[in-house]
């Protein structure tokens, strides 16, 4: 796959690089993405080794196109068995707890992805550094691919990959810092996936008029397929049909969910889906494809744009251009 172009910064080209203020590729791949203090924070990936951990790179942005590389939240830790040289780190995603503490949540596995666990570290500070905890199989499920959503009376969630059992929505302990039970576990239709359960995986959750949207892919490793959407009145469920994101047969532009991003602005309330176009030779330079989300009547859709930008202020979204 031929290395992609970047895009000019202060701008969203979906398939371009995001550069960073140093000109190097911002590695927003498996990407959290939250906006905290009027700032956009996104803690990725860091793809220099290709699969294996190199840390959690965390950046931060005003407008979701301008990223500035803030150091590593979470380093590689040789005395730490889960952050060692060779173990596998990935989707990190962050929530602020209501007591201002700044909670990681990460799939922490082996190379063969056989651990399947998920694993907890805390800062004081969006940027960190984090302070790593532990791991777990959640309740004794294996978890792999997680996303994380807090409700707005700040309850939170993990969302959880579990092929044998389905995907799993747990809800949060008060303190975030574990899981207290499963409130809704949601399959593929068993016609695509005869064999047992299974369910899909890069899930991610918004709310939007009283709906919960749970996101999420077909298990096809880096290759991508066509995402689907399911929405219910709260996260417990129940859960629609599944529905396409992106138009199929297109799958979903070429990307996989890595996140959904809500931004409550003054004139809208807008959702950008976050996905990653993995390039598995190449990680490091994964593009990524960021659209808006046209959400309405349980419908949650996204278009393709060449280059848009978003108003963190009023959350509306513009046409922008870019040269080839
Ligand atoms: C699909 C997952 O969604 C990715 O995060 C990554 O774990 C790849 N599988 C690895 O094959």
């Amino acid at each position: 796959m031929p290395t992609p172009s970047s895009a000019p910064r202060g701008v969203v080209a979906p398939g371009r690089l995001f550069v960073d203020q140093h000109g190097s590729v911002a590695q927003l791949h498996g990407v959290g993405v939250q906006h905290l203090d009027g700032l956009f924070y996104a803690w990725g990936e860091d793809k220099a080794h290709g699969q294996t951990f190199a840390g959690v790179a965390c950046y931060s942005s005003p407008d979701l196109a301008t990223w500035t590389f803030r150091g590593h939240a979470l380093a590689v830790d040789p005395a730490v068995p889960d952050l060692a040289p060779g173990r596998v780190i990935e989707r990190p995603k962050v929530l602020r707890h209501p007591d201002g503490r700044h909670v990681m949540f990460l799939h922490v596995d082996s190379p063969d992805y056989a651990d399947a666990r998920v694993g907890w570290a805390v800062a004081d500070r969006p940027e960190g550094p984090y302070t790593y905890l532990r791991s777990e199989r959640p309740l004794g499920h294996a978890s792999r691919d997680i996303g994380v959503f807090a409700d707005a009376d700040g309850t939170g969630y993990l969302l959880s990959e579990d092929r044998e059992n389905g995907l799993h929505v747990y809800r949060l302990t008060p303190d975030y810092l574990g899981v207290e039970e499963i409130v809704s576990t949601t399959l593929t239709p068993p016609s695509d996936h005869p064999a047992g359960p299974h369910g899909y995986e890069s899930p991610a959750m918004i709310e939007h008029d009283g709906r919960y949207y749970l996101f999420g892919s077909e298990l096809t490793g880096w290759a991508t397929n066509d995402n689907k959407v399911a929405w219910a009145p709260s996260p417990a469920g129940p859960w629609s049909d599944w529905a396409d994101v992106a138009p199929p047969g297109s799958a979903t532009y070429d990307s996989q969910t890595s996140t959904v991003v809500t931004v409550r602005g003054t004139e809208a309330t807008t959702h950008v889906y976050v996905g990653d176009r993995w390039d598995p030779d190449d990680l490091a330079h994964s593009a990524p494809v960021w659209l808006p989300v046209r959400v309405a009547d349980g419908a949650a859709t996204i278009e393709w744009l060449d280059a848009w930008t978003i108003d963190p202020v009023t959350g509306l979204v513009a046409d922008a251009e870019v040269t080839a």
